[in-house]
């Protein structure tokens, strides 16, 4: 059966996306044994779905539309360059974005809508991010001696008004992963049409 690899994400204007990229130059140029992703890729990842058969589809953007329609376009803040578990052991170098009643509201409903279709829940907290780069696995703890200090100086903060969800999907190639939209669903209103 043909499957695709999908997940759902808010999108960024390219503007915003190009300024996260030019603010995190100061990071990005140094020698860091982390690859960075592509500046049209960053995104906030609302949801993993990993492998879906495609007929899936249906359902899937039926479920996504209800969930949008119930959150009216917010804004959210983007700031603060972190690492999963953290900068000294860095495997995710991320900008992280403030935790907001909205933000909080729409992936609630995302999750639900999409377990209701037997698509498993989240068992972790979920911590908003765009992922700006990956540890690459030959990195020791010691080469990132310096990224604490250098993420503290990206001076990066932005309020980007969230009015979609995108459903996603994930091509994985040598050069990295491509990233396509499939759905866009509007929040609020202009969503439930
Ligand atoms: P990340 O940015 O934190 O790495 C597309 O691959 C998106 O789905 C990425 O943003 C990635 O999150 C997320 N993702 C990939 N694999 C995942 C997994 N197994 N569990 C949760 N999220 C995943």
């Amino acid at each position: 059966m043909e499957t695709m690899r999908l997940f759902v994400a808010v999108n960024l204007p390219s503007e915003e996306k190009r300024r996260i990229a030019e603010s995190c130059n100061t990071l990005t140029e140094l020698p860091f044994p982390i690859r960075w992703v592509r500046e049209e890729t960053l995104h906030l990842t609302l949801k993993f779905l990993g492998d879906t058969p495609g007929h899936h589809r249906r359902d899937l953007d039926a479920a996504l539309s209800r969930a949008a329609g119930r959150t009216e376009p917010f804004e959210m803040v983007i700031r603060g360059v972190g690492a999963f578990p953290d900068l000294r052991r860095p495997r995710v170098v991320w900008m992280g974005v403030d935790q907001a009643p909205a933000l909080r509201c729409l992936r609630e409903d995302v999750e639900s809508g999409l377990a209701e279709l037997g698509f498993e829940r989240e068992e972790r907290g979920f911590h908003p991010h765009l992922t700006l780069g990956r540890a690459k696995r030959h990195a020791r703890p010691g080469d990132f001696r310096d990224l604490a200090g250098v993420a503290r100086g990206v001076s990066y903060s932005a309020t980007v008004r969230v009015a979609s969800v995108d459903l996603m999907e994930s091509r994985l190639s040598p050069s990295g992963a491509r990233y396509t939209v499939l759905t866009r669903h509007e929040l609020g209103e202009k969503g439930r049409g």
